[in-house]
């Protein structure tokens, strides 16, 4: 018997990005300041700087960044100026045959402090720019309503997710969007990467660490709000947009044991299950029986409110999406072994049969039909894979263009793997790489560290005139959105 790695008629072929290192115009049509605004990029500063405020900000960066005499460089104010691009850019994308393009919604267009009460009319109408012109090409948006972009004022006036007005805010930001975009947008994602809250509790939760001495008790508090607001936005959008399909979104970034003794086996299934029990809130409606013995073990008391496991359990989401980049390993010691380089700050011990991108990434197309098998085992739910990408140096050649070899063969070696899960019997449903367009790097605010199949003349600190040209991947990538995954030569 054979069993069907055909990708199903109307897989959801495109790709993935966020407003904030995408859009740039941070000043334009009322946009307010979001906590990714913030970020600087100095190409002076020690490499191994690079990440530092991606793991915590400080009020004294966040005070500098808002004082218009700042001489330092804030690379997601100006993204690749999408905001002024997107009708070429979006042709590109047409012209790869994209079915959908995932994208995220400035919440500061729409709210430029996050407590106003009425919407700024500017933003709302730049996003039906942007979805009519989705539309014109036959591309399905899919859109993040959170992508580590909540209103500055949001943190520096209420603290971030801690507080439990955010909700509030949250939701009126979600409601003003779903019934603006009724008619135009079906698929919907509430947080992006909501487990990445233990690394980078600043962009994930708003949380300034100076003014939460109880880190862990914020984090979780934190997340425990956005539960409550991703349930109550998913109830929301089925009221207002019947057809609508609403996703979790988590960062799978899939841990081996790094032997078989059984305390890395064990070491190995306290670290994967802190990071699956953020799904398993969203997609089954429960906390996990075994949360409430690490939330002792780490001091936390959560604070909820009556009704509120109720709430989560009433709405679950419809489908499940992930990040997928790379995999590391766990070991009860670690103290003894190599860590991995440059893996972002979620740590993890190095792998010694995998191979590493340019910025110290394990890559491992294996564990992507590994994941998938272990999300839909766990929640038998509809799969997406939001975001998997290979972040590289491209060197454009004499001809100025980027021949990217190393890219297409990152992507068929992953479509091949989502192909074997196919066959395993997971519903997988659509594929969005990271980036089809080079933008700045969400952790480093690097341009250099490019995605694109679509080359974008910028560098590091903002110089370029912004020219697009396809590399080799483009017309590559084409190829199999035009074959629905079978032709991968
Ligand atoms: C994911 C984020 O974690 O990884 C994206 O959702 C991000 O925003 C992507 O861009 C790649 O990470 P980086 O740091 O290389 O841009």
């Amino acid at each position: 018997m054979t069993f069907s790695k055909s990708f199903p008629d109307n897989f959801l072929w495109g790709g993935a990005t966020a407003a904030n290192q995408l859009e740039g115009a941070h000043d334009v049509d009322g946009k307010g300041l979001s906590a990714s605004d913030v970020f600087i990029f100095d190409i002076n500063a020690p490499k191994e700087t690079w990440l530092d405020q991606w793991a915590g900000m400080t009020h004294a960066q966040v005070a500098e960044a808002q004082n218009p005499a700042s001489k330092k460089y804030y690379p997601k104010r100006k993204g690749n100026d999408f905001y002024h691009h997107y009708e070429e850019d979006i042709a590109l994308f047409a012209e790869m045959g994209f079915k959908c393009f995932r994208m995220s919604i400035a919440w500061t267009r729409i709210f430029p402090r996050g407590d106003e009460s009425e919407p700024n009319e500017a933003g709302l109408a730049f996003y039906d720019r942007v979805f009519d012109t989705l539309r014109k090409h036959n591309i399905e948006p899919v859109v993040s309503l959170s992508h580590y972009e909540m209103p500055l004022t949001l943190v520096t006036e209420y603290n971030g997710w801690p507080n439990r007005k955010i909700i509030d805010f949250y939701l009126q930001f979600a409601t003003t969007v779903f019934k603006r975009y009724r008619n135009k947008v079906k698929y919907w994602m509430t947080f992006n990467e909501i487990n990445c809250v233990k690394h980078h509790p600043y962009v994930s939760v708003g949380v300034i660490e100076e003014n939460h001495p109880a880190l862990e008790q914020a984090k979780y508090q934190g997340a425990h709000h956005q539960f409550v607001a991703s349930a109550l936005a998913t109830k929301a959008c089925h009221e207002i947009i019947p057809e609508s399909k609403v996703g979790c979104m988590i960062s799978y970034q899939i841990l081996y044991p790094h032997t078989c003794h059984p305390d890395d086996i064990q070491a190995c299934e306290d670290a994967q299950r802190v990071s699956l029990f953020f799904s398993d809130v969203q997609a089954r409606g429960a906390y996990p029986a075994w949360t409430e013995r690490m939330f002792a073990a780490k001091g936390v008391e959560l604070q909820k409110e009556r009704g509120d496991d109720e709430i989560l359990r009433q709405y679950p989401v419809d489908f499940v999406s992930f990040s997928y980049y790379m995999s590391s390993t766990v070991s009860a010691h670690p103290e003894k072994l190599e860590g991995v380089k440059g893996n972002l700050i979620t740590g993890g011990i190095r792998n010694p049969y995998l191979p590493e991108s340019d910025w110290g990434w394990q890559i491992d197309p294996k564990g992507l039909r590994l994941a998938l098998n272990q999300l839909y085992d766990r929640y038998q739910k509809p799969l997406f894979v939001a975001e998997n990408g290979l972040g590289a140096v491209d060197v454009p050649d004499s001809n100025g263009e980027v021949q990217d070899d190393y890219r297409i063969d990152y992507l068929r070696l992953h479509i091949e793997q989502m192909q074997e899960a196919i066959a395993d019997g997971v519903n997988l449903f659509g594929y969005t790489w990271w980036g089809p367009i080079d933008m700045i790097s969400a952790s480093t605010s690097q341009m250099s560290k490019r995605y694109g199949f679509i080359h974008v003349d910028q560098d590091d600190m903002g110089n370029g005139t912004l020219k697009r040209t396809r590399k080799k991947s483009f017309g590559w990538y084409k190829k199999v959105i035009a074959s629905n995954g079978n032709d991968l030569s």
